[in-house]
Order: C-alpha cells, then sequence, then structure tokens
C-alpha cells in the first residue's frame, strides 16, 4: 500500500482541498461503510489515539457520528461543551485547545460559531483539527458526507444538476458542498431569495455556480436538491417578510419536486423544519436520502480520521479485512 506523502494536518475546509484529496476520502469511505454490516463495527486502526469533540454550538448529527467514527476506529474519545467547561470562566479558545493537547489529545474535533475559529486554532496545536462547523464559513465533512450520498445514489458527478435550495447566505453547509460538488464535476444551482444569496458566487466558483431566485426554473431537470433550513440564528436583519411567505415561494413539496428528474433524490443536512422548508411528504418520500446521509456521515468521518494520520491509502473492502482480522486475532 501506497503512502501519500502531502496530506494536510487538518481539515478546515473543502476549499483547501484538491479534487483527488476530495476522491481519496470518498474512495476510501466506501470499504469504512462495508464494516458497518458487520457484528463487530470495528478496526484497531486509531488505538491509543484521543479524539476530542469541542462543541460550542449545539449538534446532534455531527457530534455523535464524529464519537462513532472515532470509536469505530478503536480511538478513545472525550467530549466538551462551552457550557460545562472554562470557557464560561472567561478561558480564550486558544488556552482551551492548548489544555487538551497537553493532556496529549490527538485530535480537535471544534464546532464553533465563529467563522473561522478551526482555522485561528490550526496553527496553535499540533493535534490535527477538524472543522466541524464554522459560523457561516465551512462544514467540510458535511460536505463530504452530501457528495459521498450523491454519488452511492447517482454513481457520477459529472453533467449532474445539484440545486442547493434555501439559506446560502448563512449556510456553511452551501459552501462546503459548492467548492466539494464543483471540484467533482456537477454543476450547482443556488436558490433563494436575494436577499439569501451572498454576491459573487459565479465568479468565486468559476461559472460551475449559477444563481437562482425562481424556484420552479432552478428545480427543472435537477438530479439532486439539497435543501437547507433557514438559519435565523445566523440572521442579523429581516430578510423575508415572514417564514410562512418564505414557504410558499421556496419550500419544497411534492408538487416542486415534481418539476425535477423524476429519478432526482432530495437531501437535506438536518435539523429539518418540518412544513418550513421542507414538507413531511418530501422528507419521508422514497426520493428522500436524508437517514442515508447519516449513515454515510459515520463511513465518512472514519476516513476523514483516518487520513489526516497519514495511514496507507484504503480502497478496497479487502484492506479493512486485514485490519479486522488484527483486531479479532482471526
Ligand atoms: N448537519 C449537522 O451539522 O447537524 P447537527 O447540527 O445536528 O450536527
Amino acid at each position: 500500500m501506497k503512502k501519500t506523502e502531502s496530506r494536510p494536518k487538518d481539515l478546515l475546509g473543502l476549499e483547501y482541498l484538491t479534487k483527488a484529496q476530495i476522491e481519496e476520502i470518498l474512495n476510501q469511505a466506501k470499504p469504512m461503510k462495508q464494516l458497518f454490516t458487520r457484528s463487530v463495527k470495528k478496526v484497531p486502526a486509531l488505538r491509543g489515539k484521543t479524539v476530542a469533540l469541542v462543541f460550542f454550538e449545539p449538534s446532534t448529527r455531527t457530534r455523535i457520528s464524529f464519537e462513532l467514527a472515532a470509536k469505530r476506529l478503536s480511538a478513545d474519545t472525550i467530549s466538551i461543551a462551552a457550557s460545562t467547561s472554562s470557557v464560561q470562566k472567561g478561558e480564550s479558545l486558544i488556552d482551551t485547545v492548548k489544555n487538551l493537547e497537553a493532556m496529549n489529545v490527538d485530535y480537535l474535533i471544534l464546532r464553533h460559531s465563529s467563522s473561522g475559529a478551526a482555522n485561528l486554532i490550526s496553527g496553535e496545536v499540533k493535534a490535527h483539527v477538524v472543522n466541524a462547523g464554522d459560523g457561516a464559513h465551512e462544514h467540510p465533512t458535511q460536505g463530504l458526507l452530501d457528495a459521498f450520498t450523491i454519488f452511492d445514489k447517482k454513481g457520477r458527478f459529472d453533467g449532474l444538476k445539484v440545486v442547493i435550495l434555501g439559506d446560502i447566505a448563512h449556510s456553511r453547509v452551501a459552501r462546503s458542498n459548492m467548492w466539494a460538488l464543483t471540484k467533482l464535476g456537477a454543476h450547482v444551482v443556488v436558490c433563494a431569495p436575494p436577499t439569501l444569496i451572498p454576491p459573487g458566487l459565479p465568479d468565486i466558483f468559476e461559472g460551475k455556480v449559477t444563481v437562482s431566485n425562481k424556484v420552479d426554473e432552478a428545480l427543472e431537470g435537477a438530479d439532486v436538491i439539497n435543501v437547507l433550513r433557514l438559519q435565523l440564528e445566523r440572521q442579523k436583519e429581516n430578510l423575508m417578510p415572514s417564514i410562512r411567505e418564505y414557504t410558499e415561494l421556496y419550500g419544497l413539496n411534492l408538487s416542486r419536486l415534481a418539476l425535477a428528474k423524476r429519478d432526482c433524490i432530495v437531501l437535506h443536512p438536518g435539523p429539518m423544519n418540518r412544513g418550513v422548508e421542507i414538507t413531511s411528504e418530501v422528507a419521508d418520500s422514497h426520493q428522500s436520502v436524508i437517514l442515508n446521509q447519516v449513515t454515510n456521515g459515520i463511513a465518512v468521518r472514519m476516513s476523514v480520521l483516518y487520513w489526516l494520520a497519514g495511514n496507507p491509502s484504503l480502497s478496497h473492502s479487502s484492506h479493512v479485512e486485514e485490519l479486522s482480522r488484527m483486531e479479532t486475532g482471526q
């Protein structure tokens, strides 16, 4: 197995990864996912390592998913939240993570409300830093698991029309999706009211992202729709007349979904606000892959943790079988 030379220490955003690096992580997530079908869902790849989950914003999926990913690689995990940490007593983020590193933590998985928080600590510690969502900047593992789910269902990225529908301006998920999917060859259409779309996207993404304020036009012929919630906690002013009006004009319902291709899949990173950005009929339909995203997230995060440690690339299930046999002594 060939060791890849130029891996970054940290995963701060998909903007900073090449197409080949993204593909390497996605390919390696496939054998990781095969582990989930076994009675022993664990390999010893990160035995002896410690993963710190530093979550200064609420999370259901990402925190549990990283914890399970670390445990399935046999790492130890510790968890710290702002509400129960010395941040409450005025300690800085940098001092907090330096203290964790002094306790020999190998990975710092950080969720923070400030854009750039993961970049800030990256240069301050030797531990691998993984951005688990920083303000409206990036959520790289969400972008990777969305890409993994799309490839799992569609078998390609080239030529796909992916519509990201919702609050683009305040969404780190939208940014990570745009970086990953445009590098991988898809065409992305972002759709929202003008007040919820940041300026300059077509230029930033070199024409691979199109902006639309007309939902019916945007959804026409879509292969994938990724629905985002309104990030009301990040909006500092009234950017739309009312939530009811947003639902009427931009919410994804069955009649709007019918404008897309018949085999269009629907993603949502969660948490969902049913009846606001998406109806229950769509969220629970056979076209919805929302719970597949959650399952795939564990495999993708295992792949990220394993990859950052500089381990040899795994792209075949036999490699994971080898790791499993080491664990069980077969
Ligand atoms: N998708 C996502 O980040 O969900 P959580 O906020 O529950 O982690």
